[in-house]
């Protein structure tokens, strides 16, 4: 019920406050600033995004908020605790231990849920906090009540995989960013992109992991009717990467100004397949990338694209004018 949910709301509002003050204010959080310090995230930065830090305890906050008044099966089901059974009996401990933590927040900026890291390697690297009654990972973007007044202002928005992506960006002085919560995106997501802007820029990590999750952004979002584009970078990086090595200038100069357009991130794409160098394969490249052209819905997109196609393989624009009609044919 709405009681329930309000006494979870404010547990974990406690909790982001009590794990906020543990990293900047004890010595129980000196590891976790150490942490951070390492990867330049800017004492600014974490009292923004309220970062802090879970101590390595079963029993910190659940100690804490039961001295609050909090009972343990609310807490359990707000996602701050976990549960095992000892002899029949359940037993409660804190949820996430030793993981610098993110406040997730909603629409009107309350903390509903965390995402928390481990400071060092193992596994889950991430930890967010499951389903609850107040909390849905595919209805929520991290950062989005941050970014909203910027991202409608410029009908645009950056959609990153990562929280420090986010982070590093608004380092940077690039405020219109969001992030998704540890899954790919969804459609109700796409929906409130929608809602907020014309256009989203995707920016994942260049592994094949965060390729192919563009790819299926792209489609949810294309669905929705938005304007996609597509920021790639070098080999190997993520934007927070890439930020921290280059800085927040070439970021906005190589990456988001360069981002493709989704017919030209689909001809890349395709690219991929072919060693452009043999003449033969350039050939069955040059068909499928006309056979992409034909999809366009616009002539005049169709002609933007068979004149760069021309310019880039030294081939006539009439040539490949003749060849997409014949695949408009062919389709028929
Ligand atoms: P850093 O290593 O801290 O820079 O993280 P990252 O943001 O670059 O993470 P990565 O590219 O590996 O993953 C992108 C996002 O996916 C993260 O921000 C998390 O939201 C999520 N994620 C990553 N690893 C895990 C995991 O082990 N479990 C869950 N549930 N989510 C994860
Ligand atoms: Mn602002
Ligand atoms: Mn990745
Ligand atoms: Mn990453
Ligand atoms: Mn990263």
């Amino acid at each position: 019920a709405e009681a329930e949910r309000a006494q979870m709301r404010k547990a974990t509002d406690l909790a982001a406050k009590l794990y906020h003050h543990v990293l900047v204010a004890t010595p129980y959080g000196e590891k976790a600033r150490q942490y951070l310090a390492k990867r330049d995230v800017s004492p600014e930065a974490i009292k923004e995004f309220q970062l802090g830090y879970a101590p390595a305890s079963f029993q910190f906050l659940l100690s804490f908020l039961k001295r609050r008044g909090f009972q343990e099966e609310l807490l359990e089901k707000a996602g701050l605790l976990s549960t095992r059974q000892e002899a029949g009996v359940t037993k409660y401990y804190d949820r996430f231990r030793d993981r610098i933590m993110f406040p997730i927040l909603d629409s009107q900026g309350r903390v509903i849920a965390f995402g928390g890291r481990l400071l060092g390697d193992g596994r889950p690297k991430y930890l967010n906090s499951p389903e609850t009654p107040i909390f849905s990972k595919g209805n929520h973007l991290f950062n989005l009540h941050r970014a909203r007044s910027h991202i409608r202002k410029e009908q645009q928005a950056i959609l990153f995989e990562g929280y420090m992506d986010v982070i590093s960006a608004w380092q940077a002085g690039i405020p219109g960013c969001v992030a998704t919560l540890g899954t790919s995106l969804t459609d109700d997501q796409a929906r409130v992109l929608k809602r907020n802007v014309e256009t989203v820029i995707l920016c994942y990590d260049s592994d094949q992991a965060g390729q192919n999750a563009a790819a299926r952004a792209l489609e949810l979002l294309r669905k929705q009717e938005c304007t996609v584009k597509v920021a790639q970078m070098p080999l190997g990086l993520d934007p927070d990467d890439y930020i921290r090595r280059f800085g927040g200038t070439a970021f906005k100069e190589e990456v988001l100004s360069a981002a493709l357009s989704l017919t030209a991130f689909k001809l890349e794409s395709l690219k991929r397949n072919y060693n452009l160098q043999d003449e033969d394969e350039r050939m069955k490249y040059l068909v499928e990338a006309v056979a992409a052209v034909a999809e366009l819905p616009l002539v005049i997109e169709q002609d933007h694209y068979l004149r760069r196609l021309a310019e880039e393989f030294g081939l006539s624009l009439d040539a490949l004018k003749e060849d997409l009609r014949r695949a408009k044919k062919r389709k028929k």
